[in-house]
């Protein structure tokens, strides 16, 4: 594999989960690939888990990872071509990326999207940039649209947890106090769409996600009866995608609550606003994944900087 830059990248999920779940039995057992490469990572926003997973992910490898902060400590990077650069920015992304890839044998990019500008989210500018200057593979630590370590670590965890061979898994909507990315919720149901559960999607009108992403997958406006014998119940706040990147407000009724999950298990990506997205009372019982969740994002980071490096 060259980059991994979204969750079609995965070509079998289901092998995928299973390297993970031995690498997670054993995860110094690859310790030789990665001597003397090096793990670049760069946060254009920022992080705990993605950051402090993924360098994990490289030791655990033998890979030394190193950390920038582009947006606090580098240049302004210029991403449009021809510009005059006049203006804020003070290094181009031809020449950034170009010069990342001498200090690096694989790079990480964490770029969020505008939320103003779907055109341009779209376009992934700051992944696609990277991808097509850099000279050695990209991973996508998130981007505009997409999550792929965390929809591939979200995959292993259900994987450990099932005990139903076709589980129903609900992506429910909750309310925010920001109006928040797609990119998780992408990611999520693009691995439940390859993964062999009964996947559908909840959220109130005007929150649908793109087409693209939904495809087939039903969605229910309805939360209760979207919940009906769901066994996980992933949740995520997103912005509207047709009134592009807005809180459209109102519907703090979509809290998750005990009463509302029953038995389901309870999945989040973290960080999640207490009482605002999810109720206490969900996340301190046994029915939360969320801490194991965490746990398997070195896991699915590890996989995948594993197949890059004996790629490479
Ligand atoms: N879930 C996740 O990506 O967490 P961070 O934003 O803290 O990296």
């Amino acid at each position: 594999m060259k980059n991994y830059t979204s969750i079609n990248d995965i070509n079998n999920i289901q092998d995928w989960i299973d390297e993970a779940r031995a690498i997670k039995a054993n995860p110094l057992q690859n310790i030789e690939l990665g001597q003397n490469k090096t793990l670049g990572l760069l946060f254009f926003n920022s992080s705990l888990r993605t950051r402090l997973s993924t360098q994990k992910a490289a030791l655990n490898l033998g890979v030394d990872p190193i950390v920038m902060n582009v947006s606090g400590d580098a240049w302004g990077i210029e991403f449009g071509d021809g510009t005059v650069m006049n203006g804020n920015t003070a290094e181009h992304i031809k020449e950034a990326a170009q010069v990342v890839s001498q200090y690096c044998d694989v790079i990480a990019v964490r770029a969020f999207p505008t939320l103003t500008d779907k055109e341009k989210d779209e376009s992934e500018q700051v992944l696609t940039a990277f991808t097509k200057h850099a000279s050695v593979p990209i991973i996508s630590m998130e981007s505009a649209t997409g999550h792929p370590l965390q929809g591939l670590t979200d995959a292993i965890t259900i994987a450990e947890n099932t005990t139903k061979k076709k589980p129903k898994v609900v992506l429910s909507w909750a309310p925010h106090i920001k109006a928040l990315p797609h990119a998780v919720a992408n990611s999520f149901a693009q691995a439940m769409q390859k993964m062999d559960v009964e996947f559908v999607i909840a959220n109130p009108k005007g929150y649908d996600l793109s087409p693209e992403i939904t495809k087939n997958t039903a969605i229910y406006h309805n939360q209760e009866e979207a919940f009906k014998d769901a066994d996980f119940v992933y949740t995520k706040n997103w912005s509207s995608y047709e009134t592009y990147g807005k809180n459209l407000g109102g519907n703090e009724d979509w809290l998750i609550t005990k009463d509302k999950i029953g038995d389901a298990k309870f999945m989040h990506c973290l960080p999640v606003r207490r009482n605002v997205v999810v109720e206490d009372a969900v996340l301190d019982s046994d029915s939360s994944l969320v801490i194991q969740q965490a746990n398997n994002r070195t896991y699915a980071a590890q996989l995948v900087l594993k197949k890059i490096l004996e790629n490479l």
